[in-house]
């Protein structure tokens, strides 16, 4: 193992081509921030009843999460215990049992092995079933709907690994009675790209907004988005924050109240639904949440490959498929609370803008790919890029956690991601990890160097 201190500089502020392409480099991701992180699996609202599975991936494992009778959830390797087959094949349904396609194993939905054809006549009842139960996930736990999966027993609780993110989180999850759904069927589009690259992308590259989506903004901006200029990279600083220092996770934010529904072509109802709600995300929030910042247009990342992003209403986790290449995985999100026909209007919105064939999506995709391919050529790989962008402008704010830049063109947030990859790179297991709370003055001024 290598710690790959080379590859990311001290602030976070340059990268080495390398780490988008070499095939070492990836195996160890697998290892310390796949095998290490918890990981996204699935919303709640996806798999409501006993029985209900949803298979995904966790890096490249694949995994099969199940309700279980006492509405408990389970996560499993989808690795059939005898030969290895895939078990299950379906995305998602429900199901008694699981029955493998290869010699008909089959297991329960708490995992356990229930059934081996012939195990009388050839395996003369010596098979001891209990020994070759599916592997389960070691440690899975919820927050607020969203599911993860964690391979790795040491790693701090869910809750403590999202740490002050959650305060970020719940403008979008705990504004309203009854929370947040997953809608619609999952949009899945393979991108011939390194998985940090379009992570990087929506965390904090608000600087691509205004000239790779010109065409695509000009298109569907139905009112004045304040914080933008279309056309050119110009963009009032005092338009957003870039809010980073979160052990990985980060926010970019609009902070208007109303900018997260933009994209509409017609969003009268929309913002009808936040003109009544306000009082109830104020009174859930806080003032300065529900009023600032539930209805903003806000970019929320989880490290490491979970994004979601009120406003524009999807949530997207990308699984690596190698260095070049990802599988991105997106659904549309909405508030229970809202009436259907705004449900409905959010589903269509995001198919238009953010769907596997939206305006936005097409202009980012072949640029990542291109970044991606660019960085296997021999010469090219040993050079750097750069996140070098108002660096060493960023400070604390009474009252928000974290490590904030003014404005949402910044590359701050990019380089908060890098360290944390960096840092779970170098480290052999958790508790060489450091853990940051920005909210103390002297973390803060551990850190006033990036
Ligand atoms: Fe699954 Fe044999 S590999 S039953
Ligand atoms: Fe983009």
């Amino acid at each position: 193992m290598t710690d790959y201190a080379g590859l990311v500089s001290a602030a976070g502020a340059m990268q080495r081509r390398q780490m988008y392409a070499d095939p070492a480099v990836y195996e160890q991701e697998l290892e310390r921030i796949f095998g290490r992180c918890w990981l996204f699996l699935v919303h709640e609202s996806q798999i409501p009843q006993p029985g209900d599975f949803f298979r995904t991936f966790m890096g490249e494992d694949d995994v099969l999460v199940v309700r279980q009778k006492d509405r408990s959830i389970k996560a499993f390797l989808n690795t059939c215990t005898h030969r290895g087959n895939r078990l299950c094949r379906a995305d998602r349904g429900n199901a008694k049992a699981f029955a493998c396609n290869y010699h008909g194993w089959a297991f329960g939905t708490d995992g356990a092995l229930v059934n081996v054809p012939l195990e009388k006549d050839a395996y003369f009842s010596e098979i001891d079933k209990s020994r070759f139960g599916l592997v389960e996930v070691d440690q899975v736990a919820s927050y607020k709907g969203l599911v993860f999966g964690c391979f790795d027993r040491n790693a701090p609780s869910l809750a403590d690994y999202l740490g002050d993110m959650k305060w970020y989180l719940d403008v979008w999850l705990d504004a309203q009675p009854g929370g947040s759904a997953l809608i619609g069927e999952t949009q899945k589009v393979e991108l011939m790209t390194n998985w940090k690259l379009p992570v990087e992308n929506v965390c904090g590259d608000g600087y691509h907004l205004g000239w790779a989506h010109a065409g695509a903004m000009k298109a569907v901006q139905s009112m004045d988005f304040s914080g933008f200029t279309v056309g050119n990279a110009s963009v009032e600083l005092e338009g957003g924050l870039s809010i980073a220092g979160l052990n990985g996770h980060s926010v970019l934010a609009t902070v208007d109240g109303v900018s997260g529904y933009s994209f509409y072509p017609d969003n009268a109802g929309i913002l009808r639904y936040l003109e009544q709600n306000r009082p109830t995300a104020i009174e859930r929030l806080g003032r300065l949440r529900g009023e600032k910042l539930w209805g903003s247009q806000l970019n929320l990342t989880v490290f490491p490959n979970l994004q979601f992003l009120p406003g524009l209403n999807w949530l997207r986790v990308y699984h690596p498929k190698g260095p070049g290449r990802i599988e991105q995985w997106t659904w549309a999100m909405v508030e229970n609370a809202m009436p259907a026909d705004i449900k409905q209007r959010i589903l269509d919105n995001q198919l238009l803008t953010f769907g596997p064939a939206g305006l936005f999506d097409n202009d980012d995709g072949d640029n990542l790919a291109a970044c991606t391919e660019q960085s296997r050529g021999w010469r090219t790989r040993q050079l750097d890029v750069h996140t070098n962008m108002a660096q060493g402008r960023s400070g604390a704010r009474p009252g928000l956690p974290g490590d904030i830049a003014v404005g949402v063109v910044s590359e701050h947030n990019q380089r908060y991601f890098y360290r944390r990859w960096q840092e779970h790179m170098a480290a052999a297991d958790w508790r060489a990890v450091p853990q940051y709370n920005l909210n103390s003055l002297q973390d803060a001024k551990d850190l006033a160097h990036v």
